[in-house]
């Protein structure tokens, strides 16, 4: 057996390849002058682990074109972030399920998927294979508690992820509750806990992505002014986009986590031992 993986996922596979203690293909990557992507994969085993996340959609472009490349051998696909996930329904009339495309074209030539916190499960039964969504809810919860928080709290930006907080705060018997937005007037808001009060407490917004961060900025000031001794955010899946991490670090949050399944300098957290159990099984 051996892992290959995308451009952007090689700190992961690296990690996933050491834990396995299996070898990794090496993989040439170049562009043509078009543009377009050329690879070419190593030698491989019967059994080839490909690791890459859908970043965007060079990376999906590559993870498509890698698997081709695999060809031959029998292909367990581990996708750490799923992007074009959160299009998984027709919201207007004319729009694609963007999801259904991308699993059903990712599918094709593998035997099995894995996803980590996909944003929504039902995605699932849109590939052509067997997947299985893996949850880094505990492996969040011990990075919390590397933090040793005073009465650590813990939130999720709205109500539809509560039951993620929930599995977090598990990890260390932690409270949790979900953020609540009341409008005060046409152009105030105030955002707090719904049933617990922040005052005195090490609290830790916890959600599957930050996109822009818009909600889990606005909510630290507001949860400092409340008395929260510290806010942090955490999440899985850290996109930062447009600028979304120094606006983080101004609304003065006291740490930003995401983890591996997108690497940047903020990935405090890695997927690899929960893929590697699950290879394992
Ligand atoms: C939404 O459904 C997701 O779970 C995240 O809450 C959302 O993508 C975060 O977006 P942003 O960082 O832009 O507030």
């Amino acid at each position: 057996m051996k892992i290959i993986s995308t451009e952007k996922s090689q700190v992961l596979a690296s990690n996933l390849a050491r834990m396995l203690e299996v070898g990794i293909a090496t993989k040439e990557f170049r562009r043509f002058p078009d543009g377009e992507i050329y690879i070419k994969a190593g030698s491989l085993d019967d059994e080839t682990i490909i690791v890459g996340s859908v970043v965007d959609s060079d990376s999906l472009v590559e993870l498509l074109i890698l698997i081709d490349a695999c060809e031959g051998s029998e292909i367990t696909l581990v996708i750490p972030y799923m992007g074009y996930a959160r299009q998984d329904r027709k919201f207007n009339k004319g729009e694609p399920i963007s999801a259904r495309a991308v699993a059903k074209a990712l599918s094709r030539g593998v035997a099995r998927v894995f996803t980590i916190n996909i944003h929504e499960e039902s995605v699932l039964e849109h590939f052509d294979v067997p997947a299985e969504n893996l949850s880094l809810a505990p492996e969040i919860g011990e990075y919390i508690r590397s933090l040793n928080l005073e009465k650590p709290l813990i939130l999720s930006p709205d109500a539809g992820a509560s039951a993620f907080a929930a599995d977090v705060a598990a990890t260390g018997g932690w409270d949790a509750d979900y953020l609540q937005k009341t409008r005060l007037s046409g152009t105030e808001v105030r955002i707090a806990p719904k049933n617990l009060d922040a005052s005195g407490r090490g609290v830790v917004i916890v959600d599957d992505i930050i996109a822009t961060g818009g909600t889990q900025a606005t909510a630290s000031s507001m949860l400092l002014e409340q008395g929260a001794t510290a806010v942090y955010a955490a999440c899985v899946h850290g996109i930062f986009a447009s600028g979304a991490y120094a606006r983080l670090s101004g609304a003065g949050l006291a740490g930003i986590a995401s983890s591996d399944t997108i690497e940047s300098a903020a990935s405090r957290i890695s997927a690899a031992a929960i893929i590697a159990e699950a290879i394992r099984r």
